[in-house]
């Protein structure tokens, strides 16, 4: 089997426990905690020297290459165009895209030198893996290089709709660039079948049945390939003796209430406004769970250099008081609202603990927050996961209550009937969602996609790849 190269923007956390709320870093670690391989990326500094150095170190089972980024990259390349131009279009945001050409050539930049860096440490029979919207032009680069090895690629956020994507000034050159790869993974078949639209209308690339695209002369394959979790590890985390002593301590804060927990990123694709408004109407319209349930949201900060994130933060505060303000007893407080990142094992038991997960983002990738409660819960007294229709998880956990996440009504009802569900219909909830998590996890997803890049470099050397 080939060795793995990847390259993400965000490196794997050097403790497991350091990671919250999900994560690409925390899905990619999980897949190469067995076989190793080499792992390229940002190192989270900022580095005034305008000589780049990386800062090589050995976490078994991988080799960590590190990489600052200058003040000017990381104000271009990963503030400016990734976080706000890719990201708000591509979910479906088109409204908050801000594009400047300068940010867009600084990411070109950056894409090279980490692919210069990345072609430095590769062998011979290795596999290059490049992972999410930070690297759209990283094949390109390679390749330019003299990289012929099999180099794929794995969008964790949704692909949006040709025409929402079409706002984007830049789209063609961003989009065609991906035709340097072998093979172009997706998260759901909704992002796949927006993928060859665009490709079709505004690339004029020919797309087969079996996922095969010609444009410009080039042929790469695409795919879809859900990310999951590592599902045994996150139950027996759930269930270790570490978190049992975290649950016995949590319980008494949940003082025989029944909680309803949501953990994201501090992100304005989350949909935490509507969901805060949301368990309101449930608590106003809902008597029976006045004082019996409180909502417990965990929104960790995030890119708060950007305008639009710390405005978001600013109206949560003033929400979660409003509703605590109106609703609130001397012994209760209805919404819980916490701006820190928690640990998995500390995670882990609050999911357990928690009779509701709610995620209701109003467009995500996959959403690996929805997995691991359903992975932290016990079989005998299993809570019941609320989730949004618009996260990529949706598509396989046929147990969980979908919900809109533009509905208020909706998702109070849903939230209404989690609470209220029998003992019998959870557990066979649970038991459909726990083993489509067993069957599909991450280890399988990263077998998955590896074994379809190889097919797939095959087919593009006999597609005339030079
Ligand atoms: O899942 C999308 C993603 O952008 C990942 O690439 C990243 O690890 C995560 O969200 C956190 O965002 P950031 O790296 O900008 O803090």
């Amino acid at each position: 089997m080939n060795r793995t190269v990847i390259v993400s923007n965000r490196l794997p956390p050097l403790d497991r426990d350091e990671a919250s709320a999900g994560g690409l870093a925390v899905g990619i670690s999980a897949a190469l905690a067995e076989s190793g391989g080499t792992w390229l990326g940002w190192d989270g500094q900022i580095d005034c020297e305008p000589d780049h150095g990386s800062r090589i170190q050995q976490i078994t089972p991988y080799t960590i290459i590190a990489l600052a980024l200058s003040a000017d990259e990381h104000a271009g390349y990963y503030i400016g165009f990734a976080n706000r131009a890719l990201w708000p279009v591509l979910h479906g945001r088109a409204d908050l895209v801000r594009f400047d050409p300068a940010d867009f050539a600084l990411y070109r930049a950056v894409n090279a030198r980490f692919a210069k860096q990345l072609a430095a440490a590769a062998h011979d029979a290795d596999a290059v893996w490049v992972h999410d919207y930070h690297f759209l032009c990283m094949g390109e680069a390679l390749r330019r290089l003299g990289i012929r090895l099999p180099i794929g690629f794995f969008l964790h956020v949704p692909f949006p709709p040709a025409d929402t994507l079409a706002a984007l000034p830049c789209h063609r050159n961003l989009i065609g660039a991906l035709s340097a790869f072998d093979l172009v993974g997706f998260q759901s078949e909704n992002d796949l079948r927006n993928f060859c639209d665009y490709a079709t209308r505004y690339l004029g690339a020919a797309v087969s049945e079996d996922g095969t695209v010609a444009v410009g002369g080039r042929q790469f394959s695409v795919g879809v390939f859900p990310i999951g979790i590592d599902t045994r590890g996150f139950s027996a985390l759930a269930e270790s003796k570490e978190a049992g002593v975290l649950r016995e301590r949590l319980r008494g804060c949940f003082e025989g209430q029944l909680g309803v927990i949501g953990v994201d990123r501090l992100d304005y694709t989350k949909g935490l406004e509507r969901r805060f408004r949301a368990f309101e109407r449930l608590l106003e319209t809902s008597p029976a769970h006045f004082r019996q349930a409180f909502l417990l949201q965990i929104a960790a900060p995030s890119r708060m250099a950007i305008p639009e994130y710390a405005a978001l933060r600013d109206r949560l505060e003033a929400l979660s008081g409003r509703i605590n303000a109106r609703h609130a007893r001397i012994d209760w407080t209805p919404v819980r609202y916490i701006n820190r990142t928690f640990s998995q094992t500390r995670l882990a038991a609050l999911y357990r603990l928690s009779r509701v997960g709610l995620v209701t983002p109003l467009r995500d990738g996959m959403n690996l927050v929805a997995k691991e409660f359903v992975a932290a819960q016990s079989a005998n007294d299993p809570g019941v996961l609320v989730l949004s229709r618009y996260a990529g998880a949706a598509e396989r956990l046929s147990g969980a209550l979908l919900v809109n996440p533009y509905d208020i009504d909706g998702m109070a009802a849903a939230m209404r009937r989690a609470l209220v569900m029998c003992l019998e219909e959870r557990r066979e909830r649970y038991r459909e969602m726990i083993s489509e998590l067993r069957d599909h996890d991450v280890h399988g997803w990263r077998e998955d996609y590896l074994r379809a890049l190889v097919a797939a470099h095959r087919r593009s050397l006999a597609g005339g790849r030079q």
